[in-house]
């Protein structure tokens, strides 16, 4: 039987390279302990010099090497063994007891490595060579090692291949209240005999009922494998929408005499996702606008490692603010984000690549042979199973509704560009027939020697348009002259600007990430009111949903394109796409801060992101002014936002403002729905900070997760002080272990791991793993003196 161990604790590493190291007697006694998932860049301090550059966020880069000792309970010599690496940043050889065994080039990949007849009971050592030491190689922060889980698999010689379960609706007849599915069961006979074999598929509901039951035998000689389908109809199916993300289970058996020799569990979701020429994005036959953003991998304090937690956490923030798309840019995802996006209702654009065989300069984002250590120096090589790979693994996620071949690929305007479109879209399709495919185009309105060819965009079953505002006479007519070109073509927008700035920055800070908040929301503004207002736009996923590591500039660490800043605070911008995106609740959100001390009688321009019809904006009990959005067509003043058609549309802003002279006090909004008060608002003038409160996303964690603990100061009267910048130390006891700080702000270089950090703009991210069951007691102290600290309790695994 099928068993799949996590074959994450107890490795050594060493940043170091020497051939002998993947030898079994190699002293390794001087070595750091380290767990799984490790990202030895994140650990190390940034310099300007670092060959990884602006794109790498000027992290260290360089070879290291893992070991791993381990004695194994027992090897059963009829069994066949698998070492699975989720991912590995990058070119990674993996040897076993001295012996290479595998390698792997594209650090996003996941892959196997066979190990059949290769373990011993006793004595074992794994080692991997991690080689990142060719730089620059990305044009963001990548991070090094092996970031993210490895298992060791067993399973009998008959077996389904490792992602052999493909389920997917086929048809969906809501009128009859049926659906069929397609299930794909892909069986190898690894043993010396030819076999009879059973296929067993149940289906059960969220509540674990049975639902469904269908099976299949089929005869499979010695060496052989073979794909088999079944067809089975499910009666009224419970369908996943990002709203109600309804999931099944599905257990399939593999049988030999009567015996299960392999047993797969697979989440899936009931769905049909098509994209249409003329009404966009189609879930389930309706349409739905994708609000989407584009997400890297990395978690800031963690670097490229992310977690179920990390991500949960983000992820919570992105449903709030309104958002139901995410792009993976530019590389196959941590496969637990996508349970999560399953789980919490998203639609994913599941992306390979960000180039292909011509490399991209990775600090300026264009093509350039001298930068050729990426993606592309495996391409000719790997592509093919790169991209099988990552079909085969995310197949069953109801949530990967396209597939991506690639980001802004320099091929999109060469000569045989779209000989390789066709080629990669055709493996696509062979792999999945449900799924359209997309590439993102930057250059479509181009000069002419790197526009994109037409050719290119024909190849493709959905066009991917990036930043459609960027073509000088095209940029504000945005689709408008291809949808009248080419009236059969399906769009939408892989990439276009989204609405980021610096958390609590009102112009009072100098330096490079310096952004304007009056302004931060206009580009998406535009394109949202025409998008909205155009069915056949699928939509958009904006650039980013959440700060980024890496493409930056010194002294910077990072991207500020993001609505949520790396520590996962959300930005005033956040609520700028929540009053226009998340159209349940009610959203009104004044900014900036009102704590300009010295600054009075000098005019402050207020900004008000809402979906009341009109906001009263009051400033110590004086009104200042009501506006409203009478001549916008949003939601709340006409109650069709959605519907295709633009009523009145007199005005660009989907904000509201107000220039006000300072004076210190309480400033105060009410919003109004159909005349009535619906919402409160206010900002005031606070005092000092006076007290610290940590509040934790999650108290309660097991061995091995990550508590985050969100820290604020509060002035004597209890109110949040939003321009608190305190230097805060922390202290951990017990049962976990200090991973860092961080305030989001990307111009604070110090490594996240050292105990002590200002916080930024009135907050500070803390994270601690646990380690053991317990309790962990977290200290935090500013340099005033002010202290505060929080329990995280540990809970036993499994309880
Ligand atoms: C895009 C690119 C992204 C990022 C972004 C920055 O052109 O696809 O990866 O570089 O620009 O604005």
């Amino acid at each position: 039987m099928r068993e799949k161990i996590l074959w994450n604790d107890s490795w050594l590493f060493c940043l170091d390279d020497q051939e002998n190291m993947s030898q079994t007697d190699y002293d390794d006694k001087n070595w750091t302990r380290v767990g799984l998932p490790h990202d030895w860049s994140v650990l190390m301090p940034l310099s300007e010099t670092m060959p990884s550059g602006a794109g790498g966020g000027y992290a260290v880069c360089g070879t290291g090497w893992y070991r791993k000792h381990f004695d194994m309970n027992s090897v059963n010599q009829d069994a066949l063994y698998n070492f699975y690496f989720e991912g590995v940043y990058m070119d990674c050889t993996v040897y076993l007891n001295g012996e290479r065994i595998g390698a792997h080039g594209y650090g996003y990949g996941s892959f196997y490595v066979n190990v059949t007849g290769k373990l011993k009971e006793k004595g074992n050592v794994l080692a991997v060579r991690v080689n990142n030491s060719a730089q620059p190689n990305s044009r963001w922060y990548s991070g090094s090692g092996i970031y993210r889980d490895v298992y060791l698999e067993k399973t009998d010689r008959v077996h389904f291949d490792n992602f052999g379960i493909r389920c997917a609706a086929n048809g969906i007849f809501q009128e009859i209240g049926t659906a069929d599915l397609q299930i794909r069961s892909l069986v190898r006979n690894d043993s010396e005999n030819d076999v009879q074999i059973g296929i067993l598929h149940r289906l059960y509901d969220a509540e674990g009922n049975l639902v469904l039951s269908a099976g299949t035998a089929v005869s499979l000689e010695a060496g052989k494998q073979t794909d088999s389908m079944c067809r089975p109809k499910l009666e009224n199916p419970h369908l996943w929408t990002p709203k109600e993300p309804y999931l099944y289970t599905l257990e399939s058996l593999c049988l030999l005499d009567g015996v299960t020799v392999d047993q797969k569990r697979t989440r899936i979701g009931i769905r049909t996702a098509v994209f249409d020429s003329d009404r966009g994005f189609l879930l389930n036959g309706k349409s739905e606008k994708i609000k989407g953003v584009c997400l890297h991998h990395d978690c800031g304090i963690t670097g490229a490692v992310g977690t179920r937690e990390l991500w949960s956490r983000r992820l919570h923030l992105l449903k709030d603010m309104g958002c139901n798309g995410i792009r993976m840019s530019h590389n196959p995802p941590l496969p637990v984000l996508l349970d999560l996006c399953d789980e919490m209702g998203f639609l994913v654009m599941d992306e390979i690549y960000d180039e292909w065989m011509l490399s991209k300069n990775k600090n300026e984002n264009y093509y350039s042979e001298s930068m050729a250590f990426g993606a592309s120096q495996f391409f000719i090589r790997d592509s093919k199973n790169e991209l099988t790979a990552m079909i085969r693994r995310d197949y069953n996620h109801p949530s990967v509704i396209i597939w991506s071949i690639g980001n802004e690929i320099p091929e999109q305007s060469s000569v045989d560009g779209s000989r390789m479109a066709e080629e990669l879209q055709r493996i696509c399709h062979e792999e999945d027939s449900t799924r359209m495919v997309t590439c993102a185009c930057d250059n479509i309105m181009a000069y002419p020697d790197i526009r994109t060819r037409k050719e290119f965009e024909e190849v493709l079953d959905v066009v991917g348009y990036n930043y459609v505002g960027r073509w000088r006479e095209r940029a504000e007519t945005f689709f408008e002259e291809d949808r009248r070109r080419y009236p059969d073509r399906c769009f939408i927008g892989t990439e276009n600007p989204g609405a980021g700035g610096v958390r609590g920055d009102y112009g009072i800070r100098n330096g490079k990430m310096e952004g304007d908040y009056r302004t931060a929301a206009v580009s998406h503004e535009l394109l949202w009111r025409y998008e909205a207002s155009r069915e056949f736009v699928s939509g958009d996923f904006v650039w980013t949903g959440i700060d980024y590591l890496g493409e930056t500039e010194w002294p910077g660490r990072g991207a500020p394109f993001g609505a949520i800043d790396t520590a996962g605070f959300p930005k005033d911008t956040f609520y700028y796409y929540r009053s226009i995106w998340n159209n349940e609740d009610i959203t009104l959100h004044l900014l900036p801060h009102w704590n300009f001390r010295g600054e009075e009688g000098t005019f402050k321009t207020v900004i008000a992101y809402t979906n009341c019809q009109y906001v009263s904006l009051y400033l110590n009990d004086r009104l200042i002014s009501t506006k409203g959005y009478h001549e916008c067509p949003r939601f709340g003043a006409t109650k069709s936002w959605l519907d295709g058609r633009e009523k009145n549309p007199t005005t660009n802003d989907l904000h509201l403002s107000w220039d006000v002279p300072y004076e210190p006090g309480i400033l105060r909004a009410e919003g109004y729905m159909d005349g009535k008060l619906v919402i409160e608002k206010s900002v005031e003038t606070t005092g000092v900070p006076a007290r610290m409160v940590a509040e934790a996303w999650s108290a309660l964690i097991r061995p091995g997760e990550i508590a985050q603990i969100e820290l604020h100061m509060e002035d004597e009267k209890g109110r949040p002080v939003p321009d608190a910048e305190p230097m805060i130390e922390c202290e951990v006891s017990g049962a976990g272990e200090y991973l860092g700080m961080d305030g989001g702000n990307l111009l604070d270089l110090s490594l996240y791991r050292e105990k002590k950090r200002k916080m930024f703009a009135g907050a500070l991210l803390c994270e601690v793993r646990g380690t053991e069951p317990g309790i962990i007691t977290v200290c935090f102290q500013t340099e005033q003196n002010i202290r505060t600290k929080i329990l995280i309790e540990v809970a036993e695994t499994g309880e």
